[in-house]
């Protein structure tokens, strides 16, 4: 998920290209308001952590832009090109280390396991909003 900042700062296509060119499969992709409900949900586990309150009002600022990625192995590939979560130990050359400064302005949100990403997906998609489509270019990354 881009969040809000991103939009206002016209990074959406860059960082989409970064995924596309790595060799993700584009299966879903939304941009929407987020609500106070689903925020909540999204992110139950950090609930009544010192952050939280300033999370859910983050990503429920502006638009955002809900994605669903495919790849073998995606979620551990796509947290390496995402980075760290904090931008001072996120390396150059991940998504967070080359756009951010602040933790709570951080671009980007990537599941952290399967079963996150499987809660994740049936959380902000509908089944009729994932396209399977054939890849002529699968074996080729
Ligand atoms: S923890 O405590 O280790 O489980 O948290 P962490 O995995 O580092 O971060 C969980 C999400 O909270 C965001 N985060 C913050 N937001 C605002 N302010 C502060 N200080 C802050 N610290 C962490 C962090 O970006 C994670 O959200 P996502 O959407 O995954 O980036």
């Amino acid at each position: 998920m881009l969040k809000p900042g991103v939009i206002n700062r016209r990074l959406v296509g860059e960082v989409i290209e970064r995924l596309e060119k790595k060799g993700f499969k584009l299966v879903g992709l939304k941009m929407m308001h987020v609500s106070e409900d689903l925020a909540g949900k999204h992110y139950a586990e950090h609930d009544g952590k010192p952050f939280y309150n300033d999370l859910v009002s983050y990503v429920t600022s502006g638009p955002v832009i809900a994605m669903v990625w495919q790849a073998d192995d995606c979620v551990t590939l796509m947290r390496k090109v995402v980075g760290a979560t904090k931008p001072t130990e996120a390396n150059p050359g991940t998504i967070r280390g080359d756009y951010c400064i602040h933790t709570d302005r951080n671009i980007i949100h990537a599941s952290d396991s399967d079963e996150s990403a499987e809660r994740e997906i049936n959380l902000w998609f509908k089944p009729e909003e994932l396209y399977d489509w054939a890849d002529c270019e699968d074996g080729w990354y």
